[in-house]
């Protein structure tokens, strides 16, 4: 019997994992669910944004199913230590699951074209994965600082760290279009430098089936929703993945439809990519169709069971063409919108 280990966390974290949960105890019901302290909560009980109890859950967990940390821009967590602050919480998370590879697909289902803000043959057939590096680069370097008037932050990467990514990236473009393109700042960063170097070696190397092509991220910034269809597989470091992926919300419509698995060598973390949006928390108005997108990729990614990850997808579009929430200009509420997914998983197929 598979064990998840689920992480509300803060703000909307427990609203859409409850709905994420909900489906998943639908569709996999042989499944044990264990709720732990993650983010700002946590550390107001214990102490610790990620305390040693939920540390301890970890390791015997097949997967980890992560709703949101951390607080609004004035709240009180962000005025403590760094390290105790809920977004450590998870990037410490992220580190204990050795989770180097996060996959950020935006997909725009066919008969969804409305939601997005692109004109609709812009956003039709989109279908990009982005693979962002998730344990070094900027995020982790212990090398930084902040005092008095002065501060710095230290971009570093290795080679093993550059291919290890990439590798996941030219193995997922192998089952898509065989297309990568690598996104990096080889114009003005030396990291960069090494990064393209390492990325185009490995793909000479073991993936020639493989076509490469790398790409400034600023140029990216603007063409990934000028011409979204120009990508399939985008590959890049930490901090770079970030900001990218937060763009490409906009093809697909909202944040609240962008999912994401990280992997590593042992269990696998998924989450929405949002935040916990103070603005709305507590309002039971939050989309949750991204963290049960998350879910349906730990059923995919995490258990192997795609079968199970296919009627999740097909029954989030489904109620998204019905029922739309509110990020996306529709009057759905989070209860509106979950029970109608959970009532298509129930539909069968047509065709
Ligand atoms: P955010 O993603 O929380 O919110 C940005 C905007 O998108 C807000 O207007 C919000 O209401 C909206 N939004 C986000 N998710 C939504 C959903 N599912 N349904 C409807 N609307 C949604 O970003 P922010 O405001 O910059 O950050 C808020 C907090 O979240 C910060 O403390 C930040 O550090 C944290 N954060 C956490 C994660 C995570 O846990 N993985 C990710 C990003 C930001
Ligand atoms: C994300 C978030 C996190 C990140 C923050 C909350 C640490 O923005 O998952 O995209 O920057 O990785
Ligand atoms: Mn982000």
């Amino acid at each position: 019997m598979p064990k998840i280990v689920t992480l509300p966390g803060d703000g909307i974290g427990p609203e859409v994992t409850a709905a994420a949960a909900e489906v998943l105890r639908e569709v996999a019901p042989d499944v044990t669910l264990e709720e732990h302290a993650i983010g700002g909560g946590a550390f107001d009980a214990h102490g610790d944004p990620f305390p040693q109890r939920t540390r301890d859950a970890l390791q015997d967990a097949d997967a980890v199913l992560l709703g949101t940390v951390g607080g609004a821009h004035d709240s009180a967590w962000n005025r403590l230590p760094r390290q105790l602050r809920p977004e450590s919480g998870l990037l410490a998370l992220r580190r204990a699951l050795g989770c180097y590879a996060n996959l950020r697909p935006v997909r725009v289902q066919p008969g969804l074209e409305h939601l997005s803000p692109l004109k609709p043959e812009l956003a039709r057939g989109v279908d990009i994965l982005i693979v962002r590096e998730l344990l070094g680069g900027i995020y982790f370097d212990g090398d930084r600082e902040i005092s008095g008037s002065a501060a710095y932050n230290t971009m570093r990467y290795t080679t093993p760290e550059v291919e290890r990514v990439a590798r996941r990236a030219f193995w997922a473009a192998e089952q898509r279009r065989g297309r990568v393109t690598s996104v990096d700042k080889a114009n003005v960063l030396e990291v960069s430098e090494l990064w393209r170097r390492d990325v185009q070696a490995l793909r000479d190397r073991e993936y020639r089936s493989i076509h490469l092509n790398h790409e400034y991220v600023d140029s990216v910034a603007m063409l990934i929703v000028a011409d979204p269809s120009r990508y399939d597989v985008i590959v890049t470091e930490n901090l770079f993945g970030d900001i990218l992926s937060d763009l490409a919300a906009v093809i697909p419509g909202s944040l609240g439809l962008m999912p994401s698995a990280s992997l590593g060598d042992g269990p696998g973390l998924f989450e929405p990519i949002h935040g916990s949006a103070p603005d709305i928390a507590g309002k039971g108005v939050a989309n949750p169709a991204a963290a049960i997108m998350s879910a349906g990729m730990l059923l995919r990614h995490g258990l192997g069971r795609s079968d199970a990850a296919n009627v999740v997808d097909r029954a989030v579009a489904l109620a998204l063409r019905q029922h739309p929430t509110r990020d996306l200009g529709g009057r759905a509420d989070t209860r509106t919108f979950t029970r109608a997914v959970l009532d298509a998983i129930g539909t069968p197929a047509v065709g």
